[in-house]
């Protein structure tokens, strides 16, 4: 297939930020690969998404070892865009996986051994036919490895040439601070930290922000529209297509009067200023110094669209 052209003045209609102290700018908007390049996702629809976004300035793309559904299969539907169109635009592109949730079956195929991380590197490598990936990260803290155990691994899968940057996802504050200490004193700076922060969920506002500006690393901000929670589409019932009918990873039980109260509320406010409520979710979380980028989730080519119209 032919490699895809630029046909947009891309680096004019995004906004890129520094990643902490790094070297490294990021575009304010990233790509998330979560729940929408599953292997029962349109191939079609999927590229379609991924070319919009690089067309318009989005550099960072962001997997995981168990995206999907099934796990792998993110990644393998978004080894065969790239191989498909974008593959000549590697030093302009950000590509991030992780390891740490379940990927395989028995002991070791999640959590935070370096049997767990050095293997899924490897296998993310093979899925998406890369020779690197730009950042790669622990996903979630494991309480029983030994932290220096997590650490060292990833300090070994940058040294080994397989990620160029380490990163770091949902460590609490005191887990945080170790393992930021461990890596810069192994001379590979924690790039990165990726948390989830939104309208609804404001737990990183108790430290984790100002902690990473402090480590000299950015913010990534996670389901920054709560997986569509704050889309707007939630205010007069749940819509048959939407992600909490699959009852998942969004439950229905988080749809308390309470929140739906709070969504009203944002609605209007969203109305006042004559933006959308997509489009004030997401400034809401850019106006934070601190935050590099936020990674959008989209089923679909317009739902990425009106994502990047925040900006
Ligand atoms: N580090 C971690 O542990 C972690 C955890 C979670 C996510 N992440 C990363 O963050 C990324 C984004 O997460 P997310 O998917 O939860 O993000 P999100 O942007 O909060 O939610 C995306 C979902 O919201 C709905 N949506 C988006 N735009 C819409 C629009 N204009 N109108 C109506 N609905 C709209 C769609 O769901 P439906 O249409 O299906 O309802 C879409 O799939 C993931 O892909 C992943 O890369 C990381």
């Amino acid at each position: 297939m032919e490699n895809y052209r630029l046909t947009a003045p891309r680096y004019e209609m995004m906004k890129y930020r520094r990643c902490g102290k790094s070297g490294l700018l990021l575009s304010e908007i990233a790509l998330g690969f979560w729940q929408n390049f599953g292997a029962d996702a349109d191939y079609e629809e999927c590229r379609k998404i991924v070319e919009y976004a690089f067309d318009h300035g989005v550099t960072y793309f962001d997997l995981a070892n168990n995206y999907g559904p099934p796990c792998g299969a993110a990644e393998e539907m978004f080894g065969r865009i790239w191989h498909g169109s974008l593959e000549s635009h590697r030093d302009e592109i950000i590509i991030a996986s992780k390891a740490g949730h379940h990927m395989w079956p028995g002991p070791y195929g999640e959590w935070g051994s370096r049997k767990n991380l050095i293997a899924s590197v490897d296998q993310s490598l093979r899925r998406m036919k890369l020779d690197y990936v730009d950042i790669f990260y622990s996903h979630r803290p494991d309480p029983v490895t030994p932290l220096e155990e997590t650490m060292q691994a990833l300090v070994d899968i940058v040294r080994s040439g397989k990620a160029l940057y380490a990163g770091i996802s949902k460590y609490p504050v005191d887990m945080a601070e170790k393992a930021y200490a461990y890596l810069r004193a192994h001379d590979v700076p924690a790039l990165v930290y990726q948390g989830r922060y939104n309208l609804i969920d404001r737990g990183v506002e108790n430290g984790v922000l100002e902690q990473a500006a402090a480590e000299g690393a950015g913010f990534v901000a996670f389901s920054p529209l709560h997986q569509g929670l704050l889309t707007g589409k939630y205010l007069n019932g749940i819509p048959a297509d939407a992600r909490m009918r699959k009852g998942d990873s969004l439950k229905l039980e988080i749809l308390t009067e309470e929140l739906l109260s709070d969504l009203r509320k944002w609605h209007e406010e969203a109305l006042a200023e004559g933006i959308s409520d997509v489009q004030y979710a997401l400034r809401w979380i850019l106006r934070r110094p601190e935050v590099t980028s936020v990674i959008v989730g989209a089923r679909n080519l317009e739902q990425f669209k009106s994502s990047l119209s925040a900006l």
